[in-house]
């Protein structure tokens, strides 16, 4: 088995064909996986055919996966979430809800935050509902060296319920909510395999900056949002049938587009893996 690597957008995401994921790759396959991820942030699997079971086992080489209750799982298997065009707010007041419609990286309410998220295209629209990424590297890096220099002390509140929340957020039950304590990270992180710095943020997720005036806290915060958002950090990814796409959460954020034609189905299967505290 080898594979052929395309790189998709100019500075990150990457897109791997020539492998069926029903067989798992060998160990040096396995590692020039990660090696495409580690380099571009971003990895697109194309052309897969998987059962829940099947996806999980393929996702598990990179990781290990998590279980997380507040989304829908496959009955097949618990580890594999569904992010659907049809997803209500089944416990509050049963509108539509859109996940990550707003730019994010993936629970940074928790103390260790997943590493990695995989979702794989099971039904994707004719047209629309790309997801969206930014470069968090990129965007540190970016940064004049006297901000760099005073950011790189602080820390940030981070919790589900964020009072600058820019989302309808969903009911959840009483347990689950227990079990998503506030946690404390750094404002820019070492990414533990490529010990490179990256701004860490979610804007959705961000209470306050630990030290600061909130006003002072707040200000800063939306200018780094702004900064790293801008559209010389983002790729676009334009999503086919089959696609299994892998992101970074340590050096990236995401944003899902609810765009496509009125009617159409999007369905994702998605596997998240352990992470460790960010330092
Ligand atoms: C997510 O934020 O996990 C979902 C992204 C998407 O559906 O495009």
């Amino acid at each position: 088995m080898s594979f052929q690597t395309e790189k998709l957008g100019g500075h990150m995401a990457a897109a791997v064909s020539g492998l069926d994921l029903n067989h798992l790759p060998d160990a040096p396959m396995q590692a020039a996986l990660q090696d495409v991820l580690h380099d571009n942030l971003v990895l697109c699997i194309r052309g897969q055919a998987l059962a829940p079971v099947a996806f999980r086992d393929a996702m598990a080489r990179f990781g290990t996966p998590m279980l997380r209750k507040q989304l829908e799982r496959t009955p097949e298997c618990a580890e594999v979430n569904i992010i659907s065009s049809e997803d209500r707010d089944a416990l509050g007041d049963g509108r539509k809800i859109v996940n990550g419609a707003n730019w994010h990286t993936d629970d940074s309410f928790m103390r260790a935050p997943c590493s990695l998220t995989m979702l794989y295209g099971v039904v994707v629209p004719s047209r629309g509902g790309d997801t969206q990424f930014t470069n968090m590297y990129a965007a540190y890096e970016d940064l004049p060296t006297e901000t760099r220099r005073r950011i790189d002390p602080l820390k940030v509140v981070h919790k589900y319920h964020s009072r600058r929340k820019l989302t309808y957020v969903s009911t959840r039950p009483a347990d689950e909510m227990a079990a998503m304590p506030e946690a404390t990270h750094p404002l820019v992180r070492t990414h533990p395999e490529t010990q490179r710095k990256s701004l860490y943020l979610n804007p959705n997720r961000m209470e306050y900056i630990v030290g600061l005036e909130r006003a002072e806290s707040d200000r800063l915060l939306d200018e780094l949002i702004a900064h790293a958002t801008q559209m010389k950090h983002q790729y676009r990814h334009v999503w086919r049938q089959g696609d299994i796409v892998i992101w970074d959460n340590r050096c990236t954020m995401h944003k899902a587009n609810a765009d496509y034609p009125e009617g159409e189905r999007r369905l994702m299967h998605r596997v998240i893996v352990a992470g460790t505290e960010p330092v």
